[in-house]
């Protein structure tokens, strides 16, 4: 397994900043999608689980799958006793069942490097009708990670939605929802735009 981005971010993730990120994709995802009491949910990329522990209560039951020890780590320890949650802690490709109807993942699709191969997966593990929401950055010029390159560089949400429909999936809307300003050159603020692509499973 390659190199984990996340070993020495885990413990100090959840500052203000990123919860406030979370909570807009929360937030986002709501007025799109209204979770059903019914329905197992996943969520790609879980990390410390600032979404998808919001979108536990909404839900039966949830998969929350990360690559990252360290992160999930992290998130175990808010879910001491919480019986409906499953942890993979591994790609999602090590999920085989085909029993989930809601599907998410916030900033974590450019850290994954094969994104059509992830998209047929999920298909097969998803009942028809699944939703499936995808929040991320639009194209960016790599400075956003500018120290430790990803896989992707944002992403172009024609490409993207062109993939998703490929693996099977009808996409519904495409948004931005969110810009970030950061200052990644000394004395020059960056924008960077969040969409939120929101998809069902045919
Ligand atoms: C930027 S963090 C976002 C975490 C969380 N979704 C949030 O909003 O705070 C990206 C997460 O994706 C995870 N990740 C990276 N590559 C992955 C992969 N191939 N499969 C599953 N998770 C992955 C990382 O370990 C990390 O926890």
């Amino acid at each position: 397994m390659k190199m984990d981005y996340f070993i020495n971010r885990a413990t100090n993730w959840d500052t203000p900043r990123r919860i406030s990120m979370a909570n807009h994709f929360v937030n986002a995802l709501l007025e799109h999608v209204e979770p059903k009491s019914h329905w197992k949910g996943m969520e790609i990329g879980a990390g410390t689980g600032l979404v998808g522990l919001q979108l536990l209560q909404k839900v039966r039951s949830m998969v929350l799958v990360d690559t990252s020890v360290k992160m999930l780590d992290v998130l175990k320890k808010k879910i001491k006793g919480v019986k409906n949650v499953e942890i993979v802690s591994s790609e999602v490709t090590d999920y085989q069942v085909r029993d989930i109807d809601f599907v998410f993942s916030n900033m974590s699709f450019h850290h994954i490097e094969d994104i059509p191969a992830t998209l047929e997966h999920v298909y097969k593990i998803t009942q028809p009708n699944a939703v499936m929401v995808i929040g991320d950055l639009r194209s960016e010029d790599g400075s956003f990670h500018q120290f430790d390159p990803v896989p992707h560089r944002g992403f172009d949400t024609d490409e993207l939605s062109e993939w998703v429909e490929n693996a099977g999936f009808s996409v519904k809307s495409v948004n931005t929802y969110n810009v970030l300003k950061r200052e990644r050159m000394q004395g020059k603020i960056s924008e960077y735009e969040q969409f939120i692509l929101v998809a069902e499973r045919k």
